[in-house]
């Protein structure tokens, strides 16, 4: 039988939504802290054009837009293959997800939450 909800996990938390849901807006609604510092006023809403909402991701989510590939090459996320932004994605399976510190949440730790041991 095909999948037709996902889990998605984040910092302890777990909630669902259908397949084929906005990243972005899944994680809005349920009051995720998708944004650090300024960035919580001063971002795109969703346009794919300030790169606030990167995220790293674990699981199954939909191909890069042109609009995040155009943005992912551009600093300071250039070069943060782990991270994708969340407003561009579709949600495809079940996902673990987590936020790393900076403006943009590109300081990802050395070992990061979802990197495996
Ligand atoms: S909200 Fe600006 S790039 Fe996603």
């Amino acid at each position: 039988m095909e999948q037709t909800n996902a889990t998605i996990r984040f910092d302890g938390r777990e909630f669902e939504c259908p397949i084929g849901s906005n990243l972005r807006s899944v994680l809005v609604r349920n009051k995720v802290t998708l944004y650090n510092e300024g960035a919580r006023f001063l971002n795109c809403r969703g346009l794919g054009t300030c790169g606030t909402c990167a995220v790293e991701v674990r699981g199954k989510l939909s191909v890069m837009t042109r609009i995040e590939q155009t943005r992912m090459n551009l600093p300071p996320l250039k070069g943060h293959y782990h991270l994708r932004l969340a407003c561009q994605a579709t949600v495809q399976g079940d996902l673990d997800i987590a936020k790393h510190e900076g403006f943009w949440g590109e300081k990802e730790r050395e070992r990061g939450p979802l990197q495996s041991t």
